[in-house]
């Protein structure tokens, strides 16, 4: 029997709004409609993995969910820390308690934004950054974390 692979995925500030919020920035769908797209999406690709989703407005919330999240069975951590990707200490230090990957993932291309964007802190603590590909990012994390078992005697 294979083990399911488990993926957390945190969303930070401002992401509850999405679909609202700059749609020509972040899109149309809202969280729970990425949430929805990207397991069915994934779902297509492998039965073998299994998310789980955390969204809070609050530094502290996210720092104790990963707190929790470094003694739970994680194959890994995917985080849109959202602005406090830019000033986030805290959330920094806390993803160094993660011993299996994390991906910092982004909406929109930062790079190509305002400069305060190019400021990355909680990224120093990610194994990889995908940025710029809309919702698509969160799929991508996903697909990221598979591997061969994944697809064999499937
Ligand atoms: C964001 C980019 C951040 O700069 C911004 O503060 C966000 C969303 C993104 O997904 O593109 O809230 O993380």
């Amino acid at each position: 029997m294979k083990k399911i692979k488990k993926i957390l995925i945190i969303n930070g500030p401002n992401l509850n709004c999405l679909g609202k919020r700059q749609p020509e920035i972040y899109g149309t769908f809202s969280l729970e409609d990425i949430k929805v797209y990207t397991t069915k999406k994934a779902n297509l690709i492998t039965k073998n993995v299994e998310t789980d989703w955390f969204q809070s407005n609050i530094e502290g919330e996210i720092v104790e969910r990963i707190q929790l999240a470094s003694q739970e069975d994680y194959l890994a951590l995917i985080i849109n820390p959202a602005a406090y990707s830019h000033t986030s200490v805290a959330i920094l230090d806390a993803l160094k308690l993660i011993q299996y990957n994390v991906v910092e993932v982004h909406l929109s291309n930062t790079h190509s934004r305002e400069s305060f964007r190019q400021t990355r802190l909680t990224a120093k603590s990610s194994d990889a950054i995908i940025e710029g590909f809309g919702k698509e990012v969160y799929f991508l994390g996903i697909m990221s974390q598979l591997n061969e078992e994944d697809f064999l005697n499937v």
